[in-house]
């Protein structure tokens, strides 16, 4: 019979890998499995749980390919859900405020909903005002995506019809979320067509980083590398001019509370209702575009990402219709950053292209990584 100290080497290394090795496959708790499966149109819904090693958590739906919670800590280790979201996908489906889906084919605003491409002009429906908005209605965000879970990240993807909503080509997009052990949560966009379209993609989380979604999100700081703006019209449709940001309420170069200036009478705040409004991004790529700091919880978000602009949205629309999380969100108790193209850009000459032809490849990232702030 071997001495027992034989066994004392295997069995500490038994223990110091129950200890450090992130868990490869978690998974969501049963209760909260079952508020979001289902069966739609004979496709299978499922929740998907990201963890890593510091106790961050990522929840995904394959409905929308959407971003169900991000559970982070805060400076006295307390880990809450820093997202708006639902409870079950009864009330994902019904949402209309896109809480952490993925939008597209083209996010934000077209104007009047046409433009004209290599010569051929599209309509496509309107679902805001005189306008299309997010890809119009029943788009990529209210569809069922398959879905790939791997150990530290779920990939999605789906194909777009030739036509749906009125833009032309097929369209392939995959999304992929990573959690990194920086707590990083790692978004990949890809997109491929087979005739000449347009593409803007995005995620449309809300966030509110005190932990609390039933308290507004005018505390929070933020700092944005962007010195320009694009100033809309009454219908929020860019003018194509792109204003200095210097001597206005859309200035964040250094940093300050959301609340600062958005009571101001300034007309483009004004028709926003608040921030809704595409910031022009000039931070390197090792530089994060945003940065967001909630003081009492020290929550910090950091957003860095390969996109030109960023829709920095203030919850303005929120009335408490939408319910979660014990709270109906309300007026302001989320914002938005949506990494994008410029909104309209389909019919804006001085914007960058949204155009993708044939045979060629959209790529994306963007990263939201959680840190503390003392
Ligand atoms: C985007 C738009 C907003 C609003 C929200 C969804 O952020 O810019 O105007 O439509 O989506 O409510």
């Amino acid at each position: 019979m071997k001495p027992l100290f034989f066994f004392f080497p295997l069995l500490i290394t038994a223990f110091a890998a129950c200890v450090v090795e992130p868990e490869l496959h978690p998974s969501p708790e049963p209760e909260r499995m079952h508020a979001f499966s289902d069966t739609i149109d004979g496709k299978s819904v499922d929740l998907f749980l990201l963890r890593n090693e510091n106790g961050m958590e990522v929840e995904l739906s394959n409905y929308g390919a959407t971003i169900v919670a991000i559970r982070t800590p805060d400076k006295n280790g307390k880990i809450e859900d820093v997202t708006l979201s639902y409870d079950n996908l009864t009330n994902l489906r019904a949402g209309k405020s896109y809480f952490g889906c993925v939008v597209g084919r083209f996010a934000n605003r077209i104007g009047g909903a046409q433009f004209t491409l290599d010569g051929q002009e599209y309509t496509v429906p309107k679902n805001d005002g005189d306008n299309a908005l997010h890809g119009g209605i029943n788009s990529i965000d209210k569809q069922v995506w398959k879905a790939r879970k791997m150990n530290d990240a779920v990939r999605f993807t789906i194909e777009i019809p030739d036509g749906a909503n009125g833009y032309p080509g097929k369209m392939n997009v995959t999304v992929l979320y990573s959690l990194r052990i920086d707590n990083s949560l790692v978004i990949d966009y890809t997109a491929t067509t087979d005739k000449t379209t347009v593409v803007n993609l995005t995620n449309h989380a809300y966030f509110n980083l005190s932990g609390d979604p039933s308290k507004q999100i005018l505390d929070h700081v933020v700092k944005m590398r962007a010195k320009q703006f694009t100033p809309v019209d009454s219908s929020l449709i860019p003018s194509g001019e792109l204003r200095d940001v210097k001597g206005t309420p859309f200035d964040f170069m250094n940093a300050k509370s959301i609340g600062t200036d958005i009571q101001q009478p300034d007309e483009q705040l004004l028709r926003g209702k608040g921030y809704d409004h595409n910031f022009v991004l000039n931070a390197s790529n090792e530089e994060a575009a945003v940065e967001v700091v909630e003081p009492r919880s020290g929550r910090k978000m950091e957003v860095f990402t390969t996109q030109p602009g960023v829709q920095f949205y203030t919850g303005n629309f929120l009335n408490g219709t939408e319910k979660g999380r014990g709270t109906a969100y309300q007026f302001r108790t989320g914002f938005c950053l949506e990494t994008q193209q410029f909104p309209d850009a389909p019919n804006q000459p001085n914007f960058p292209s949204a155009v993708l032809k044939a045979r060629e490849q959209w790529k994306g990232q963007t990263i939201y990584r959680f840190s503390i702030q003392r």
